[in-house]
């Protein structure tokens, strides 16, 4: 199809700030060719910029509590279905030594927001991390006031994560319920607070949360360019079963089941465990797919396995109805209230059409894009990219514009505890392992470990620092 021409869209920098509909139009593009030509103008500016090295940050989860309510976080305070922990100066102080014991150069300590890690134990633990040897420390510890953030600064930390995860106010603040002591602080704010603090500063996104349109993320990645972030962080939103997303979900996958055991075979059917596994699969194909072939086939296989008579054949012949009928179900009442904050009734957020999916492919788009719109920065390809796809995820995030890696080295006794969101990659691996295969996918990638600790190269620019 050669001769026909379609105007290519611009992918330089400052054609894609000019006019964030490209931007837009990027993270929708489907076409091969054009994707091709997105991961090897990514992977050409990451090597430019940033070179071919690829440096590992250990990450220690070193508290799992948290006094926040995020609506899709597994640590989040209300959750009762795991323990809480939190690590001890020693503890956290031996699993940096085994992280710097096997060359790893930048630490980050990451926990929940956790009142009990007052100011000065904080400090303590980074003086004592720092005093290990020639390390980098990165702080992830949510939103703390100035005087901790210059605190920590003077103790030693290097850099600081805070991803604002969307840039829509609206749909930040669907998921992101207040402090109860009122304390609040903006995450945009407190980036610009980093920056007077001289931190690097790292933020990022969550990828396809219910609600989030491409308009959305368009505006999120071209944010990331006008807060000049030194650090990008970017992953697929994943379903966690105990937060209000995940009660909605499995709300929804019931009354879809409901529905379709009134519309299809004219009974309930979903009243023993057993039926009721058996339609949630026909429920998730139908959801997936509107009622498309894989769904048709789902109740076909559930109907002949059980000998049950259809009731209303049609219902196979009107694709999608019985979808959207059971999702009108919800809508008249069936969802439990508590979900639902209430009389206003804007939960759970949706995006209808212009939803953005939680995939791999719009993720390594969004890597690809932050590369060319922040040439300069350090951006990993993150471990809930890895959940997704084990075995690729962290190759093709390197390919498509990441020049970073953040192997786990929490304890393996504490990790099944710290599941921001269910199956998290290497959960169930010790670090040794984990860095092995890390290793392994750097080689197969041809990609050199980064030495030393990897400052970013957009924190160094900007100070007049970078080398010509
Ligand atoms: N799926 C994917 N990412 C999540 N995070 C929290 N919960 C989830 C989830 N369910 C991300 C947030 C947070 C980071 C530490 O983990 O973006 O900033």
């Amino acid at each position: 199809m050669s001769s026909v021409t379609i105007p290519d869209l611009p992918l330089d920098r400052e054609s894609l700030l000019a006019e964030p509909a490209t931007i837009c139009a990027w993270l929708q593009e489907s076409d091969p060719a054009r994707l091709s030509r997105l991961w090897e103008t990514a992977d050409r500016v990451r090597r430019r910029y940033v070179g071919d090295e690829v440096f590992l940050r250990a990450i220690i989860e070193f508290s799992n509590y948290c006094v926040r309510r995020c609506a899709y976080c597994g640590i989040r305070a209300p959750n009762t279905r795991l323990a809480r922990y939190r690590m001890n100066p020693e503890e956290i102080a031996a699993c940096a030594a085994r992280a710097m014991d096997a060359g790893i150069r930048t630490i980050v300590l990451q926990a929940g927001e956790d009142p009990a890690l007052d100011a000065e134990w904080v400090a303590g633990v980074i003086r004592r991390v720092k005093s290990l040897g020639p390390v980098a420390i990165t702080l992830s510890l949510g939103e703390r006031s100035d005087e901790e953030l210059l605190l920590w600064r003077e103790a030693g930390a290097d850099r600081y994560l805070l991803r604002f995860e969307t840039s829509n106010p609206t749909l930040y603040g669907l998921y992101h319920p207040g402090r109860s002591d009122g304390r609040a602080r903006s995450r945009v704010e407190m980036l610009h607070a980093l920056r007077r603090l001289d931190y690097e500063v790292g933020s990022g996104v969550m990828i396809g949360l219910p609600g989030q349109t491409w308009a959305d993320l368009a505006e999120d990645l071209r944010l990331f360019a006008e807060l000049d972030l030194d650090m990008i962080g970017c992953g697929p939103f994943i379903l966690h079963p105990d937060t209000p997303l995940g009660d909605w979900a499995i709300a929804e996958r019931e009354g879809l089941v409901a529905a379709i055991g009134q519309a299809y075979f004219g009974q309930n059917l979903s009243q023993t465990s057993e039926e009721l596994q058996g339609l949630s699969r026909v429920a998730a194909a139908i959801s997936e797919g509107a009622l498309g072939g894989e769904g048709v086939e789902e109740i076909r296989c559930f109907a002949g396995l059980r000998d049950l008579q259809p009731q209303q054949p049609n219902f196979l012949a009107s694709p999608g109805c019985g979808y959207q009928e059971s999702r009108k179900g919800m809508a008249d009442g069936r969802m439990p209230s508590a979900l639902c904050g209430g009389e206003t009734s804007a939960w759970p957020p949706s995006a209808g059409a212009d939803q953005v999916p939680p995939d791999e492919l719009t993720t390594y788009k969004v890597i690809a894009l932050a590369r060319i719109l922040c040439p300069w920065a350090n951006i990993p390809a993150t471990t809930a990219l890895a959940t997704l796809n084990p075995t690729m995820g962290r190759r093709l995030g390197l390919r498509r514009g990441a020049n970073i890696i953040m192997p786990n080295f929490t304890p393996p006794h504490y990790r099944t505890d710290y599941q921001i969101y269910p199956g998290k990659a290497e959960t169930l691996e010790n670090p040794d392992n984990t860095l092995a295969g890390i290793l392994a996918a750097l080689a197969a990638e041809n990609r050199p470990l980064g030495q030393g600790t990897g400052v970013s190269k957009n924190y160094l620019r900007r100070k007049g620092l970078l080398p010509a």
